[in-house]
């Protein structure tokens, strides 16, 4: 497992200045992972609401490292340092690297990468931290497309060990070398992917993940279903998962995937319905279980 693979023989360049776009769940939580690893990170997003409610989560988050003793109070208080947050449309010409990690629409996104290319030196990498998008559909919106690509990180960004690195056709080898020697140097292990529907594991992930929703929508009870899984080995029961991830994500993923293989995926009409009804899971408070202080329960 430890066996590092050499994707690339070109050379990676150094990254020590990103800037995170979007934050919220995953924009957040990859801004807090980097502060943690030494890495300066500018977050924006489009609202102080937004930016507020994105360093909440990171103030927590450190909160926690500092309670765990995984980061002493110094280590902490430097991490918060290095993120600087705005609503503002600062420059990023100094950033090595941007990911964006904003709602999961194409033309939301085309906005984003059309400015960032305005904003950025000819030459910092983009990455998109999209879990379904078509990446290569971005190309079109920047100059130097050599330089973009994906960097997927998973939910919770702090635990999750894997980090897909996504290269379109036009995705030079230095940006992979240098995006490859980054997930390394923040501590995470990185996959080389094809930017393919679902790339590796959500490909490999949503139809276990549809499987169990469909289950529960055919009376299946949420908590045999999610234990059953944890006994199996599972670190979560599906169900939770979903609701971890968001049911609107979700959702999206199972599209992309059902439109891309309509022979074998499909997506759950109960995730539709959760989510029409603003059930997006833990984030709203409420999905397939209900979420308070003590802990979450089974939806009624
Ligand atoms: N910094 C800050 N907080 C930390 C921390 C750190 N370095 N390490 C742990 N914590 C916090 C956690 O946030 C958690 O806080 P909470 O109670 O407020 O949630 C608490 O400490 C407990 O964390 P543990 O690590 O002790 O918890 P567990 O051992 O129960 O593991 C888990 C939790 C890692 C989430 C495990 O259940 C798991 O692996 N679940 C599956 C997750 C998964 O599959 N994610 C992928 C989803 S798919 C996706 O994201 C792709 C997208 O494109 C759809």
């Amino acid at each position: 497992r430890a066996k590092k693979h050499r994707y690339t023989e070109a050379e990676p360049r150094e990254i020590q200045r990103t800037a995170v776009i979007g934050a919220g769940v995953m924009g957040a939580g990859i801004a807090y992972w980097l502060s943690t690893r030494g890495i300066d990170v500018v977050l924006r997003d489009i609202s102080e609401k937004a930016v507020a409610a994105g360093m909440a989560r990171i103030s927590k988050n450190y909160d926690t490292s500092r309670r765990k003793h995984i980061l002493s109070a110094t280590e902490a208080a430097r991490g918060l340092d290095r993120i600087h947050a705005t609503a503002r449309p600062v420059p990023l010409h100094r950033c090595q690297l941007v990911i964006e990690a904003a709602s999961e629409e194409l033309e939301i996104k085309k906005t984003i990468f059309a400015d960032l290319s305005q904003r950025t030196a000819h030459d910092t990498l983009l990455a998109t931290n999209t879990s379904a998008l078509p990446i290569r559909e971005l190309a079109g919106s920047i100059e130097n497309p050599w330089r973009l690509l994906g960097l997927h990180f998973f939910n919770p960004v702090h635990r999750m060990q894997l980090v897909e690195v996504v290269r379109t056709d036009q995705t030079s080898d230095e940006a992979i070398a240098t995006a490859i020697a980054f997930v390394r140097r923040i501590g995470k292990m990185p996959v080389l992917v094809k930017d393919s529907p679902g790339f590796l594991v959500n490909r490999i992930l949503l139809p276990y993940l549809v499987e169990a929703a469909e289950i529960f929508e055919k009376g299946g009870n949420p908590k045999v279903i999610d234990d059953a899984m944890l006994d199996f080995g599972m670190p979560m029961g599906p169900l939770r998962l979903l609701d971890e991830v968001g049911l609107d994500v979700a959702a999206h993923v199972a599209h992309t995937l059902a439109a891309a293989f309509p022979d074998r995926m499909r997506v759950p009409a109960i995730a539709e319905k959760l989510v029409e009804a603003g059930h997006l899971g833990r984030k709203s408070g409420k999905g397939f279980y209900r979420y308070g202080k003590n802990g979450h329960e089974p939806s009624p």
